[in-house]
């Protein structure tokens, strides 16, 4: 079995804002897409606030949900502590097969998982919002950029694909 990727996906504006108020304060139908398609069937690391901020459950994906308490809820796996999750994660994605674990958020799951991803996948939107959540701060130098791809329009913003070096 090949080693399993562990990937954070994210949406940041230019001041790295990521949230305001448990919503994405911009809304580009494309990313979401382009996040639907990346994630589809691997399973996926979140804070109980990410999961909560979500529509509904968002289909083909396990969902796990780390909370201090636990988390029980009917179509989500629990998870205490990130190695919990993480541990999960990597179990799901080997019965399926699967070479990838996604991190996808909120911004204290991106910090702490920062040091030990793999593979980030970041939409840049080219212009500041307002926020009281962030992207942690991380030197693109010590990342490779394997693709890039950006998208003019209002907002403007480019894909992304960085992989540690
Ligand atoms: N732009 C994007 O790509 C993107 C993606 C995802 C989310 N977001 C935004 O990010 C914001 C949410 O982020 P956030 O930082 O506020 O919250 P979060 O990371 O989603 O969740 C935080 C919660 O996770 C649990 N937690 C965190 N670390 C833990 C640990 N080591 N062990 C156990 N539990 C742990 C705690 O839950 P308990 O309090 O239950 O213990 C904590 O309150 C929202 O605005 C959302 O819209 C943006």
């Amino acid at each position: 079995m090949s080693e399993i990727k562990l990937s954070s996906i994210a949406a940041m504006a230019q001041n790295r804002v990521i949230g305001n108020k448990d919503q994405i304060p911009w809304h580009i139908p494309e990313d979401f897409q382009f996040f639907k398609k990346t994630t589809m069937n691997h399973p996926m690391i979140m804070g109980r606030k990410t999961f909560e901020s979500l529509p509904g459950v968002l289909k083909g994906r396990t969902h796990i949900v780390i909370s201090r308490n636990g988390y029980d809820h009917p179509e989500a796996i629990g998870a205490k502590s990130l190695d919990e999750a993480l541990a999960k994660g990597k179990e799901l994605a080997q019965q399926d097969g699967k070479d990838e674990v996604f991190i996808i958020g909120g911004g204290e799951i991106y910090r702490q998982t920062m040091p030990i991803i793999d593979r980030l996948y970041i939409t840049l939107i080219h212009r500041d919002y307002e926020g009281d959540t962030k992207f942690p701060d991380f030197d693109w130098n010590d990342w490779a950029v394997i693709s890039e791809d950006r998208r003019d329009g209002d907002p403007a913003y480019t894909f992304f694909t960085l992989e540690k070096k």
